[in-house]
């Protein structure tokens, strides 16, 4: 049974990738210095999955805590998800964004060479494509970023391809991910935003929960099938299957690769909207307002490259992310489980 250790293992798609972990029969061991997360993440993880997972405290651009985890482990191979996500704070906040994310990148690399593991899953992005002048993005799509956090996903990339050419044994696949939505189907996982949330999916769940009045829809004159903006939405199970794909991949092939993870199709907001409202049997209030600015109007994966060599693709339909998003979305509240209980 190969140990993984999961950076950022508490966050959102941290915590669904150590679930299919543990089904695939694999350990995970999980470092998180939960800044944006929480401890009870552990006990839904258990509560899906019957086993306790070896949690450190600790933030991973802290080299010699981190290479205490490795001294008391004998670990495989590691999955890198622990770096700060949001994209209008990394504007107000750049050094904090390039500190921080760039810092446990290294500071990692460092440690898997001194214990000698050589396999490593990167969390990157679609951001790092130049989605205002591409539609379909595949990997060799021009890259470019309009915002610090993308910036540190795109170094991040160069870092660990530059550090992965110059050990012949090592491997390294990095993940683009789309946009990850929805939630475990036992609702006992989920994404729990700070604030207000600002994607789409988890500002639609609470809307239909009460927590917020209505939804802006941001620009309804893109030149788009209904004029509202076009994404590649991709549930987090799917997603978290991709990473375990991504281990066997790089277990068999040295070097560095970059794969898209996302399901090839284009998903408008109206779309997205009026899906989760018929699934689920509640009304989305919501009003057109202006773009928001940095918005592409439109992209979606090329989803070759994960079948060919990951021998992965998405399974789970539009509907299993808005139907699982607000299951998790009541269950987290305490609300009462028939989603036809409440209509608007
Ligand atoms: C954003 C980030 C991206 C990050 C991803 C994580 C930007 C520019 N990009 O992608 O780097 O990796 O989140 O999932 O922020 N929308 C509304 N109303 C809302 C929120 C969103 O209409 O209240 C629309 C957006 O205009 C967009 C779509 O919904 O068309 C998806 O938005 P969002 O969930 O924020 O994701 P992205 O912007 O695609």
């Amino acid at each position: 049974m190969e140990t993984i250790l999961i950076t950022g293992g508490m966050g959102f798609i941290g915590s669904h990738t150590c679930v299919e972990l543990m089904e695939a029969g694999y350990s995970p061991i999980i470092v998180d210095d939960l800044s944006n997360s929480s401890i009870k993440v552990l006990d839904g993880i258990e509560a899906i999955t019957k086993k306790r997972v070896p949690f450190y405290q600790l933030d991973v651009a802290d080299f010699e805590a981190l290479a205490q985890v490795f001294a008391q482990h004998t670990i495989d191979a590691v999955i890198h998800f622990a770096g700060f996500k949001a994209v209008g704070e990394s504007k107000e906040k750049p050094l904090h964004y390039y500190c921080n994310n760039l810092n446990s990148t290294m500071s990692l690399l460092k440690c898997m060479d001194r214990f000698g593991v050589g396999r490593l899953v990167f969390s990157s992005s679609a951001t790092v494509y130049d989605s205002m002048h591409h539609v379909l993005l595949t990997e060799e799509t021009e890259r470019w970023c309009t915002n610090p956090y993308g910036w540190t996903k795109f170094m991040s990339e160069q870092i660990i391809s530059d550090h992965v050419a110059t050990r012949p044994d090592a491997s390294a696949v990095l993940l683009r991910y789309f946009n990850p939505v929805g939630a475990h189907e036992s609702g006992l996982i989920g994404e729990a935003p700070n604030g207000v949330p600002q994607n789409l999916m988890p500002f639609v769940t609470q809307v239909a929960v009460g927590m917020r009045d209505k939804l802006s829809v941001f620009g309804g004159d893109y030149d788009t099938p209904d004029g509202s903006g076009v994404r590649d939405y991709i549930h987090v199970t799917d997603l978290a299957r991709g990473h375990v794909a991504a281990l066997a991949y790089a277990k068999e092939h040295p070097g560095c690769q970059a794969v898209n993870l996302g399901t090839g199709r284009g998903v408008s907001v109206l779309e997205l909207v009026t899906t989760f409202e018929r699934v689920n049997g509640v009304a989305i209030p919501y009003e057109i307002t202006a773009r928001r600015p940095g918005d592409a109007p439109m992209y979606y994966a090329e989803t070759r490259r994960a079948e060919e060599l990951l021998h992965w693709r998405a399974e789970r339909s539009l509907e299993d992310m808005c139907r699982s998003a607000y299951h998790w979305q009541r269950k987290s509240m305490g609300l009462w489980e028939d989603p036809n209980e409440r209509t608007r």
